[in-house]
């Protein structure tokens, strides 16, 4: 039997949204999409419609699609397209690529920061330079250097492409290993402690990872279709398979996941002190101690000397 759009009772369906209890012709599902991030950045006030806002792209599926969204649910806003150029060897020029040509395509100004080229080394370099999981250095670098970015870019507010699988998983990662404050942290809009910081905001954090890949497809956006040689098996990824296997049995259930750590978020916040943050001394951001995590880490590969 054919299936009709539960929207436009017309067209074919192609798409099954069972939290929902809809099923989507390829437009409908567009429209929804995009109105999905309509709905939560005015629900947390992520921004006003005529800000300029940085959206960090990395190339993957779901920074893209949040570009490309944003700018279709806010046409009368300025978004600028920011992007780490890691240096990671068979990886990261790809993804260059993928957000060069979506920005040309969206007519979005785009500012790069190139590690090689800014600071010496690649994360291809510090990989190499020591042993363990590389992931978690550079995030602390990513972190760091999109508030240059934004300075460069002159913006006050920083959208990433967290998804609501990642997020719950990160919740519950933070929940089940007591890290309140980390778990804190995970506001859906976080305001800057000091100066020279953004305010964060994510808004995906309601549409699951597999819708960013649709639209991604439907829409004809680019993506990057590598991974990143250093992702790993990681209880994160645990989680997630333990979230869409409740999902299974109750369609709504990372919604109601995440309802309620945001209920929780907002007691600890209120209860919780903030470690006191301080300013780096070299760098001037700011940091819990005298000297920032990103520049201890610059400080390393500059005795090491990856050239
Ligand atoms: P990840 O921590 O890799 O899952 O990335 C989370 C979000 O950070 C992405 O959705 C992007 O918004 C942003 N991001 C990650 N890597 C980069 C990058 N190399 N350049 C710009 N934004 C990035
Ligand atoms: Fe940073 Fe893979 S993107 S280690
Ligand atoms: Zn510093």
């Amino acid at each position: 039997m054919r299936r009709v759009c539960s929207r436009c009772g017309k067209e074919r369906s192609e798409i099954n949204l069972p939290y929902a209890k809809m099923s989507l012709c390829p437009l409908c599902f567009q429209e929804f999409y995009v109105n999905r991030i309509r709905r939560t950045v005015r629900e947390f006030s992520m921004f006003k419609p005529d800000d300029r806002v940085g959206v960090a792209v990395s190339g993957g599926k779901d920074s893209v699609a949040l570009l490309h969204g944003l700018c279709k649910a806010f046409p009368e806003a300025d978004f600028v397209a920011l992007h780490v150029d890691l240096g990671i060897e068979g990886y990261s020029q790809h993804c260059k690529v993928k957000v060069e040509e979506l920005a040309r395509n969206l007519n979005v100004d785009l500012f790069v920061f190139d590690l090689k080229e800014e600071l010496g080394f690649s994360i291809s370099d510090y990989a190499r330079s020591r042993r363990g999981k590389v992931c978690s250095h550079c995030g602390v670098i990513k972190r760091h250097v999109f508030e240059e970015l934004a300075e460069r870019a002159d913006v006050k507010v920083l959208a990433t492409g967290h998804n609501l699988d990642d997020y719950v998983a990160l919740m519950l990662n933070n929940f089940f290993a007591g890290n309140w404050i980390q778990l804190a942290r995970l506001k859906v809009v976080l305001k800057p402690i000091l100066p020279r910081q953004t305010v964060k905001v994510k808004p995906l954090i309601k549409t699951p990872e597999d819708e960013n890949l649709l639209y991604c497809i439907y829409a004809d956006i680019p993506f990057r279709d590598v991974n990143c040689p250093y992702a790993h098996t990681s209880r994160l990824r645990r989680n997630r398979e333990i979230l869409d296997f409740l999902t299974k049995y109750n369609p709504n259930f990372k919604y109601q996941a995440l309802k309620r750590f945001l209920e929780l978020i907002e007691i600890l916040d209120a209860s919780i002190k903030q470690p006191e943050l301080r300013t780096c001394k070299v760098c001037g951001f700011p940091s819990s101690g005298e000297i920032c995590a990103y520049c201890r880490r610059i400080e390393i590969m500059v005795r090491h000397d990856p050239s």
